[in-house]
């Protein structure tokens, strides 16, 4: 206990601060688990998309008049006819059998569950961080920022799956995949730049070094990356990974024949290519990876000559391995003709690759005063 009649005026903000610092750290502790689920999300949601599942339900958000995952064989049967009344089970998926169908559902319904356990993870914590007059408002409106975009990513989900299931698609539109999975980023990055600050702001260990150069360099290699990352969606979205799968070479040339196609479609808009034509699409990815890796090279040892912390230089020799991991992961995903496995991996290999880099970022942005 505290006995208020013995603080004078420097102790009593002493007290404050440390009431402070401590709600930050908690908020930052549920902000960390939840940035958690929402990576376990998308990973989910990249062998959703990679299995061919992501179509399977077509209903939402009651299935078949329910919630609940099928129990018995009668409600399977039922799920299944409602899936055989649409696009896709005609065009790729005519000699499904009930227990194929059975694993494709159940990579749908898996993220579809985690969606809902997020959105609720996230209404309860936001009702105490609300309830809790200690925490500032700064940290305040970011929660609420991260419900408007949770609640958009939803709807995008929705407006994906549409795109599948008109007339003549076996897929989703690669528009709206790209734009689901950058929103996804956007959602994420969200929660861990509110929880990187409160770290920073709050762990005397963790020094930073505002130095405003190196924060514009950083702040081009995120955008860099950024666009990699639409880039990536285009190239899954299009399945451009399943065609020209030799390296560095693409069938054979450094530049491929009909990078800019100019009949058809293209003759009215050439800038379809960068999104439809997939030898453009994955043209373009290469290109950008080796743009990112020049950059992240010559960002690198320019920092080792910077006064940096030695927090902000692991940061960076970090970055240099995920970058090198994700690079080889993208060429294996291509040579092995897209694997399952390698595929989310290197998926998960970007979202990580962003992470760390806003990270950087947000170390040279400015001055943390600590609490
Ligand atoms: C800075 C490095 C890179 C980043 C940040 C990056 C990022 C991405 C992202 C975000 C996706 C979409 C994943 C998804 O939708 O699930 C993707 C897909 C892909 N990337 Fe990369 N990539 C990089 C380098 C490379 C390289 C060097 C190659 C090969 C030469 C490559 C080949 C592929 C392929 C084949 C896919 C499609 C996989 C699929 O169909 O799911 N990537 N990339």
């Amino acid at each position: 206990m505290i006995n208020t009649n013995t603080l004078t005026n420097e102790n009593i903000k002493a007290v404050i601060d440390r009431d402070d610092k401590s709600q930050l750290l908690s908020v930052s502790k549920w902000l960390n688990i939840l940035a958690v689920t929402v990576i376990f999300m998308m990973f989910v949601g990249a062998l959703t998309r990679l299995t061919g599942s992501g179509l399977s339900i077509p209903e939402w958000p009651l299935i078949n008049g329910s919630l609940m995952y099928p129990s018995s064989e009668t409600v399977w049967n039922e799920v299944f006819e409602i899936y055989k009344q649409y696009p896709q089970y005609h065009i790729v998926n005519k000699s499904m059998s009930l227990a194929e169908f059975k694993v494709i559902f159940f990579y749908e319904y898996f993220h579809r569950s985690l969606t809902s356990l997020v959105s609720l993870f996230l209404l309860i914590s936001a009702f105490f961080v609300f309830k809790n007059k200690k925490i500032r408002k700064e940290y305040k409106s970011n929660i609420f920022v991260m419900f408007a975009l949770l609640i958009i990513q939803a709807l995008a989900g929705m407006y994906m799956v549409n795109s599948g299931l008109e007339e003549g698609m076996a897929n989703v539109s690669q528009y709206r995949l790209a734009i689901h999975l950058v929103l996804a980023l956007i959602f994420l990055s969200v929660i861990v730049r509110t929880s990187f600050d409160i770290k920073l702001k709050t762990t005397k260990k963790l020094s930073t070094n505002f130095i405003e150069g190196v924060s514009k360099l950083l702040l081009g290699f995120c955008s860099l990356l950024f666009l990699q990352f639409i880039s990536g969606a285009f190239v899954s979205g299009t399945k451009a990974g399943f065609h020209f799968n030799d390296w560095p070479l693409m069938n054979g040339s450094i530049v491929p024949k009909n990078l800019i196609a100019t009949e058809g479609r293209y003759a009215s808009n050439i800038l379809l290519n960068f999104t439809e034509n997939i030898a453009t699409v994955q043209f373009m990815h290469r290109l950008l990876a080796y743009i990112i890796t020049a950059y992240a090279i010559w960002l690198f040892f320019k920092l080792k000559k910077e006064k940096i912390t030695s927090f902000q230089e692991k940061i960076s020799n970090t970055l240099l391995v995920l970058l090198s991991i994700q690079i080889i992961l993208g060429i294996s995903t291509l040579i092995f003709h897209v694997p399952i496995v390698l595929a989310a991996f290197h998926q998960l290999g970007a979202i990580l690759l962003f992470l760390t880099s806003l990270a950087l970022l947000r170390t040279f942005k400015r001055n943390y005063e600590k609490l």
